[in-house]
């Protein structure tokens, strides 16, 4: 089977007046379908680097990508856009929401880019609340919301295309430890369901829940390993239950 991703000796270069910064310099990996990908490593690995280049945000400076049987590097502008628009999820750590809007019309903001929004859409849009919890506050502002529900609404916004992937930079990175419990439980349950996901992550709590752990160091992959414990845990649960 053809993976969801599929980066080939890729590289990136920042270029400054005074200096080249290499923030990726090598990296090769696949993602199959339905895994779930934790990326860790020390501030400055190249990890939103890698994770941009990979959600079609930032062009790499060399090598491939390929999303599925498509390569991104023959890509022009505007077909980048609209991969981007239409099979890829984002989530960030400071949530990225629009203040002015509602819930649902935070939900529905991806879905401007394809012009018309119909009211099955709109339903749509109100199922993805509902699915992350939210279906009583519709109509609350960003302002009127805690974090970790503020981060629900990034994710169901994120999933408002059906994408292909969901890429999560640091998404637990400002909430408390139940509040991430919640939001993982609902990656958890997301990737259950088929999605493939990949975080960006500091936090051990976060990775452990992970089917399997990238590790950067200095824009290199170094290690990249099947989370064990979690199979085991799971192996486990199954044998238990
Ligand atoms: N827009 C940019 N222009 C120049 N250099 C950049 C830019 N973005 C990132 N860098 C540099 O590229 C390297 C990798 O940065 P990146 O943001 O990918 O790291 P990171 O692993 O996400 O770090 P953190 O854990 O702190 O978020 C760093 O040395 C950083 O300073
Ligand atoms: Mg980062």
């Amino acid at each position: 089977m053809i993976p969801a991703a599929r980066l080939v000796d890729l590289t990136k270069d920042y270029v400054l007046k005074s200096e080249t910064v290499r923030a990726l310099r090598g990296v090769t990996f696949e993602i199959p379908t339905g895994d779930y990908v934790a990326i860790m490593g020390p501030s400055g690995s190249g990890k939103s680097t890698l994770l941009n280049v990979l959600g079609c945000l930032d062009k790499p400076t060399q090598g491939e990508i390929w999303l599925g049987d498509k390569n991104i590097n023959q890509m022009n502008d505007n077909q980048l856009s609209l991969t981007r628009a239409t099979s890829i999820g984002f989530v960030f750590q400071s949530y990225n929401l629009i203040q002015q809007l509602t819930v649902v019309e935070n939900i529905e903001v991806p879905l401007y880019y394809q012009g018309r929004i119909t009211s099955k859409d709109r339903q749509r849009c109100r199922e993805l609340a509902d699915l992350v919890g939210l279906g009583d506050r519709l109509r609350h502002r960003p302002s009127q919301l805690s974090g970790g529900q503020q981060q629900r609404v990034a994710i169901a916004r994120s999933l408002v295309n059906d994408p292909f992937f969901v890429l999560a930079d640091e998404p637990t990175g400002n909430l408390d430890t139940s509040t991430t419990d919640e939001i993982l439980s609902i990656f958890e349950s997301l990737n259950q369901e088929g999605k493939t996901i990949i975080i960006v992550t500091h936090e051990n709590e976060v990775s452990a829940r992970t089917k399997r752990i990238i590790r950067l160091r200095d824009g290199l992959v170094q290690s990249d390993l099947k989370n064990e414990s979690r199979v085991a845990r799971n192996q486990t649960e199954q044998t238990t239950s």
